[in-house]
């Protein structure tokens, strides 16, 4: 099958690009590089000893991507292309809505004008909001609490109303929670351009001592040691959470379901894991709780594991190790020296 990966140079993407080669599957990758760098392409050729086929462009480019589909014939779409920094999107939201919104609008135009009609879409628990209780269901009410959320939620509608009005259309909504660690090459991984704003790879970067001390944003949630709970899931298991649902789509019109692990993890749980792992001290300083935060949030893994077979398999001493190895290796495609 040959599978068309938008953003496919990003973090899950690339990730799920060699998880597909696995498989035995043909991926291809169109990306604009607005947020990878070409040098994972060079880093997939090497872990894979494969040639990467890629596109450059952007997704919202219809005539393009429509080229790239009849190009390569292209029978099904994982599309992880997008923004999807919280803070960023309550400072720009334009750029959000435009980028998330109107490119899925272009991509599913240029999928249905050339005849595919095979999508997996890179969602988020952030569709859940500040939820009721955890563990969270798919059928949990839905909210948004920024602008990135927001996109999401939205997008997620359309594939709803698009797939209702014509039932040829196979779609899969992944709900991500919180993708972490690296592939065990330890030459792909997390490349935050900047300050990370996620945890992971923010204490990463104080473990090498590219970072002073790590901020914990709030110690007074109702949580057992008073800091942030989540669904930190193996970025390897999140991508072969991908190649479940594409095989699944040959016997539904569409699903939503949780990309988790079922088991939240606090702050400070997570800073002792990664000492563990890395044998490196992560020096924090308790700062007052940033906005948008919940204090919980992790998944149930019932329906995933019911409707796609699949469950995620490495855990959290996995996911520090890997980030660790990646963190120490190289860290980023940009300016690494290896
Ligand atoms: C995790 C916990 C923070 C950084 C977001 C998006 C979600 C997905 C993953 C895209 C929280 C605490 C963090 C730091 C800290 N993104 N923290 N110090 O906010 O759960 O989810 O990223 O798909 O959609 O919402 O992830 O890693 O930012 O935060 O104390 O320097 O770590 O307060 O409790 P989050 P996160």
């Amino acid at each position: 099958m040959n599978v068309l990966l938008t953003g496919g140079a990003g973090y899950i993407g690339s990730h799920t690009y060699l998880a597909l080669i696995v498989y035995g599957l043909k991926p291809v990758i169109l990306d604009d590089f607005s947020n990878s760098s070409p040098t994972v392409l060079e880093r997939l050729e090497l872990i894979s000893h494969k040639p990467v086929v890629c596109e450059l462009g952007n997704v919202a480019d219809l005539p393009f991507v429509e080229a790239v589909i009849q190009r390569h014939k292209i029978q099904a779409v994982i599309h992880f292309a997008g923004s999807k920094a919280v803070g960023e999107s309550v400072a720009l939201p334009l750029r959000y809505y435009d980028n998330n919104v109107v490119g899925m609008t272009r991509l599913l135009q240029a999928m249905e004008k050339t005849g595919c009609r095979t999508l997996v879409f890179s969602s988020s628990a952030t569709v859940y909001g500040d939820p009721a209780k955890v563990p969270i269901t798919e059928i949990f009410p839905r909210s948004h609490t920024n602008p990135y959320g927001h996109t999401k939620l939205v997008i997620e509608d359309m594939l709803y109303a698009l797939q209702a009005a014509d039932s040829s259309w196979k779609m899969a909504v992944l709900r991500y929670f919180n993708p972490v660690g690296a592939h065990p090459s330890g030459l792909i991984g997390e490349d935050p351009q900047g300050p990370p704003n996620n945890l992971m790879p923010y204490i990463a970067q104080v473990a090498v001592q590219q970072r002073p001390i790590l901020n914990v944003y709030g110690n007074d949630y109702p949580t057992p040691d008073g800091t942030g709970v989540r669904d930190y899931i193996h970025v390897q298991d999140l991508a072969q959470g991908h190649i479940a649902a594409l095989q699944a789509l040959t016997s539904h019109g569409i699903l939503t379901v949780n990309l988790g692990t079922g088991r939240g993890y606090s702050v400070l749980e997570v800073v002792k894991a990664f000492e563990r792992a890395s044998g490196k001290s992560v020096p924090y300083q308790f700062m007052p709780r940033r906005a948008g935060d919940v204090a919980q949030c992790y998944a149930s893994t019932a329906l995933a594991k019911q409707l796609l077979g699949w469950e995620a398999q490495l855990d959290l001493d996995s996911m520090c190790a890997d980030a660790w190895r990646w963190q120490k290796g190289s860290g980023n495609v940009s300016g690494s020296a290896w």
